[in-house]
């Protein structure tokens, strides 16, 4: 994976702590920022939040993390795109260039007539206000990370009524299209293993390189995006928040985020922690092993919650070998694939308090990606070999 080591690089290191002191101002200003988007914590759905934010914020943020200066120099790293640009690269947000839709609004493909760039180009749909929270949110937090996982924001425009995120084009699209679609055959079991433990690294930056520390709540397939070679980087970021700080254990909020994926105590309580991160991270695990979706209504009631249907499943060995997604053919290292069930069982246990920290899952998948599977060191199996699950 092309991750940048945070321990051993020493002059990346102080160039990082440089980096992180300008961050830190900068955070402040996002800590009062998120605070200010903030609405009464009622419980509600990602679609259906209709929190009320003065859409003046928007232009104050925009002005004050991204927008050039008077002088020309930018201040952030994202830059201000004019419209007429983007309609350009886009031919007019030809439906020919449509690369998916979302909650937040459609997604185009375009290609800047200047530089010859590929982008992503994200168009918010509608003016309510928790598109407009999202936005900003998403382009706040994007313009302050910097991880090989995690998804570059390249600008934004926001002009004649339109607010558009601009961002680097992940030319593999989403894991979700791989792993539901008609290409799944093609994600092998080392394929993904690497892409699951790139997803957790992006995490790992946010929740424990980044200060504060950021808590993601939008961790799902189709929130990990492929580029060249597989290589995955998490995107999304409008549903982000501040960790708990000082002596707090968790942030109080509003529930959001995607059904299946969400931590049941986080959903019952409004109460975030990093540990509901983690749950995500258990649902987004089992999901590439398996094959299967976080929620399938088109499958029988047993079936349709993905940790509902494996826990029980898990806890008997001989099942293991069943519950691997079919397309992988039984081309798998076994002991590599108990471990991953492990690791994923782990993450998605009730007690918050027992699920893993980031770090550990890293190490975790690190050293599942070390064991590569090839044919010849791992000739077809007929009984699985060990288990052991919590
Ligand atoms: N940077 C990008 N490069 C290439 N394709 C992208 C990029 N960003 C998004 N897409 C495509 O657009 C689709 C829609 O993305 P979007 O994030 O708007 O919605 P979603 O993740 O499917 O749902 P949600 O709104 O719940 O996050 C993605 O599934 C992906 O296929
Ligand atoms: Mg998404």
């Amino acid at each position: 994976m092309g991750c940048f080591s945070w321990s051993k690089d020493l002059t990346k290191r102080s160039t990082d702590k440089k980096k992180y002191k300008a961050l830190d101002q900068n955070y402040h200003h996002l800590h009062t920022t998120f605070d200010e988007l903030e609405v009464s914590p009622v419980r509600i759905d990602k679609r259906q939040d209709t929190g009320n934010v003065d859409q003046s914020v928007v232009t104050k943020e925009l002005d004050s993390s991204g927008r050039a200066n008077d002088d020309g120099k930018k201040k952030g790293k994202s830059k201000s795109f004019n419209l007429d640009e983007l309609l350009d690269a886009t031919d007019n947000f030809n439906m020919e260039n449509l690369l998916g839709e979302g909650g937040f609004g459609k997604v185009f493909k375009g290609k800047l007539k200047e530089t010859g760039e590929l982008l992503a180009i994200k168009q918010l749909n509608s003016d309510g206000s928790q598109g407009i929270r999202e936005f900003v949110v998403e382009m706040m937090t994007l313009s302050l990370v910097d991880h090989p996982n995690l998804v570059k924001l390249v600008g934004y425009c926001v002009e004649a009524g339109q607010k558009l995120l601009v961002y680097e084009y992940m030319s593999l699209g989403s894991l979700e299209g791989h792993l539901h679609g008609p290409n799944r055959k093609r994600l092998d079991w080392n394929i993904r293993m690497k892409i699951a433990a790139g997803a957790a690294r992006g995490l790992e930056y946010l929740h424990d390189k980044m200060n504060p520390p950021i808590i993601y709540r939008d961790l799902k397939c189709s929130n990990l995006l492929l580029g060249e070679d597989y290589h995955p980087k998490l995107s999304d970021f409008g549903l982000a928040k501040v960790g708990p700080t000082g002596n707090n254990t968790h942030v109080s909020t509003r529930v959001m985020g995607t059904y299946g994926y969400c931590a049941p105590e986080y959903a019952m309580t409004g109460q975030l922690t990093f540990k509901s991160d983690i749950y995500s991270f258990g649902v987004f695990l089992l999901e590439i092993i398996t094959g299967r979706r976080a929620i399938d209504n088109r499958k029988s009631a047993k079936e349709q919650n993905l940790v509902a249907w494996a826990r029980p499943l898990l806890k008997n060995r001989e099942n293991i070998c069943h519950m691997v997604d079919p397309a992988l053919q039984g081309q798998y290292p076994a002991k590599s694939l108990y471990k991953a069930f492990a690791t994923a069982l782990l993450c998605v246990q009730e007690q918050p308090s027992k699920r893993p920290r980031v770090s550990d899952v890293v190490k975790a998948l690190d050293h599942i990606v070390s064991q590569p599977y090839t044919p010849q060191s791992h000739p077809s199996r007929t009984t699985p070999e060990i288990l052991v699950v919590i």
